[in-house]
């Protein structure tokens, strides 16, 4: 199976309340690999890289402020499958949705304060990746 990686940000809800080692401990329990990490407030061009795609929703100014709101926690996780593994233990969307034991389900409280993103496929990992991070930052187990 090929190793993939993916893009996840602990959102600023979460960072607020402290759970950042909860939920990066959730992820290496699974078999992902932090290959890059680093703590960062979104400046609008690189809030506007991840989630540009929903400008125009009703919720997009909320969804802006709220990630400007403070600090966020971005990262590059590995492993084989690391899209779909990540998002089946991130959960819903919505946390209300959300299978219980799943980061959302446990951390998170509303659609708009659900604790954590991650990309939704390869090719969206690889820009929302190239968004936030230079290659030299990235140390994958393959280099
Ligand atoms: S959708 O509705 O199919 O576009 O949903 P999705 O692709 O999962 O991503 C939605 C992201 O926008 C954030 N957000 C909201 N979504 C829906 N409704 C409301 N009110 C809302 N507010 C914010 C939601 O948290 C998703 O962000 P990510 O970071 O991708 O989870």
């Amino acid at each position: 199976m090929t190793v993939e990686v993916t893009l996840s940000i602990i959102k600023p809800d979460a960072v607020h309340k402290n759970y950042i080692g909860e939920i990066i401990s959730r992820f290496e329990k699974d078999g992902l690999r932090v290959a890059a990490l680093k703590m960062l407030v979104f400046s609008r061009q690189q809030f506007l890289g991840i989630y540009g795609g929903h400008e125009g929703r009703p919720y997009f100014e909320d969804l802006t402020a709220f990630m400007a709101s403070g600090p966020s926690v971005v990262m590059v996780l590995e492993s084989e499958q690391a899209v779909a593994r990540n998002r089946a233990i991130m959960g819903h969307t919505n946390p209300k949705l959300a299978a219980p034991g799943t980061i959302r389900a446990d951390l998170g409280t509303a659609t708009n304060r659900n604790a954590v993103h991650g990309s939704d496929s390869t090719e969206t990992a690889q820009r929302e990746i190239a968004c936030l991070f230079s290659s030299e930052e990235i140390r994958t187990l393959g280099g």
